[in-house]
């Protein structure tokens, strides 16, 4: 496994485009996907997505302290409720900022072997499985942000790393 360089927001125009369907499910996903996790563990993040290590496949990694989930090709297929999460980004560092997510989500999506599964998510789960499939598509929470909530970060422990 390796770590990845993890790509900056206003930096790299890779954070801004639509990432490809995966289509092969061999070894070098799984190498992409062990490196995610890495580089993700290594930031202290709570998920990463391809493009923010610079590879424009829909896949992404995530781990709320619940164990290691591996999203290729993933898609909301419902979402329910609204809360209002502060967030922040490995691609945005240093910052953080109020945004509006659902309560609960499901995601439907492809395993690393290319086997379909399902994800439910609620809370932080359901936060950054929104904000990750967000990444697949040139999407960062900045561009929903409806408050900054940098200094509120600072203070205390708000805004984990996606
Ligand atoms: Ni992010």
């Amino acid at each position: 496994m390796a770590i990845r360089s993890i790509r900056i927001i206003d930096q790299d125009d890779v954070l801004r485009k639509h990432a490809r369907k995966v289509e092969k499910f061999d070894e070098r996903l799984h190498t992409l996907l062990n490196d995610m996790a890495e580089t993700m563990a290594a930031g202290n993040g709570v998920g990463l997505a391809a493009p923010q290590v610079g590879v424009l496949k829909r896949c992404c990694v995530i781990d709320v302290g619940e164990g290691l989930i591996e999203l290729v090709n993933p898609e909301i297929v419902s979402r329910e409720g609204e809360v209002t999460v502060i967030e922040g980004c490995l691609s945005v560092p240093d910052r953080a900022g109020k945004v509006v997510r659902p309560e609960k989500v499901k995601v439907k999506a492809q395993d690393r072997n290319g086997e379909p599964i399902e994800v439910e998510g609620e809370g932080i789960l359901a936060v950054c499985l929104c904000h990750e499939l967000d990444h697949l598509d040139g999407i960062l929470y900045v561009d929903k942000m409806i408050e900054d909530a940098t200094e509120e970060m600072r203070q205390k422990s708000g805004g984990d790393a996606q």
